[in-house]
């Protein structure tokens, strides 16, 4: 078993482009992820993307118009997103994502956590913890939006073994095995060399989180919560402020006045 950043840096980073069906594929993806979901920037927005891996929603959230610090704990992945930044407003930050504050100047209008990453995290204090932190740092109109596979119900027999992807020169299948509370993904990658097949595994482990868990704790932290279909099976949790009315001194004055 490895850590998180140890599976990406010597096993997921190197064929995740591949992975996700290429560059140009996966943008236009997030770009309508980011259409269908975020609101339209005003002048001086902040998005703050965690995990944001080679930047599927960093880069269409600066395309559409805003400053985006994008978060990944991959110098390969970010390195990708640097190659493509162009002019566009986006700081790559190479630190684990519950650090994200060191990053922020004001609050944010966004913040995302996309593509299964909050199951990255190593426990459910941290996913409460970066909960708490998002709580702190949004703006009063912000939002937060997650997206992440609900690994609550197992699969059994062979339904555990799933074909991620495949071409003439490599095939990446997964094999998930369950904890009470966890998942361990074991990556088994083959890739051809000349006449051979080459193996290698790698494996770590990610949360079993339910997306009622995920509201219940949102809304602890003051948020109103839709739950909706995201992308790829994924389910899409998306927060917004709750906003208080005014029961205070100011408004019953305003009223007696
Ligand atoms: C499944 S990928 C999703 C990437 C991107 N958000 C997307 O939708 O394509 C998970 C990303 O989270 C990053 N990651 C996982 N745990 C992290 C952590 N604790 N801090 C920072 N990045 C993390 C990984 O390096 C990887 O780029």
């Amino acid at each position: 078993m490895t850590t998180v950043a140890e599976h990406y840096k010597n096993h997921l980073a190197p064929v995740y482009l591949w992975m996700a069906g290429g560059f140009d594929a996966a943008i236009s993806r997030g770009e309508s992820e980011v259409n269908a979901v975020c609101p339209n920037p005003s002048n001086g927005f902040t998005a703050i993307d965690l995990g944001a891996g080679f930047g599927m929603h960093s880069i269409p959230l600066a395309r559409c118009g805003y400053s985006v610090v994008a978060i990944d704990s991959s110098p390969k992945l970010l390195e990708v997103l640097q190659d493509h930044i162009e002019s566009l407003p986006i700081q790559t930050v190479e630190d684990d994502l519950l650090a994200f504050q060191k990053y922020l100047n004001a609050k944010a209008h966004l913040i995302l956590c996309m593509g299964d990453t909050l199951t990255h995290l190593s426990d459910a204090q941290s996913v409460e913890q970066l909960f708490s932190l998002v709580a702190e740092s949004l703006h009063p109109d912000g939002m937060f939006i997650t997206t992440f596979r609900d690994y609550t119900s197992a699969l059994v027999g062979d339904g555990r073994f799933i074909p991620v992807k495949s071409d003439n020169d490599r095939i990446l299948t997964c094999f998930l095995e369950y904890s009470p509370d966890y998942v361990t993904v074991h990556d088994v990658l083959h890739e051809r060399s000349g006449s051979i097949w080459q193996l290698s595994v790698s494996s770590y482990r990610k949360l079993r989180l339910s997306p009622e868990w995920v509201s219940s704790k949102l809304q602890a932290k003051g948020f109103t919560v839709r739950i909706e279909p995201g992308l790829a099976g994924m389910v899409r949790v998306v927060a917004k402020r709750l906003k208080l009315r005014s029961t205070g001194p100011a408004r019953k004055a305003a009223q007696s006045g």
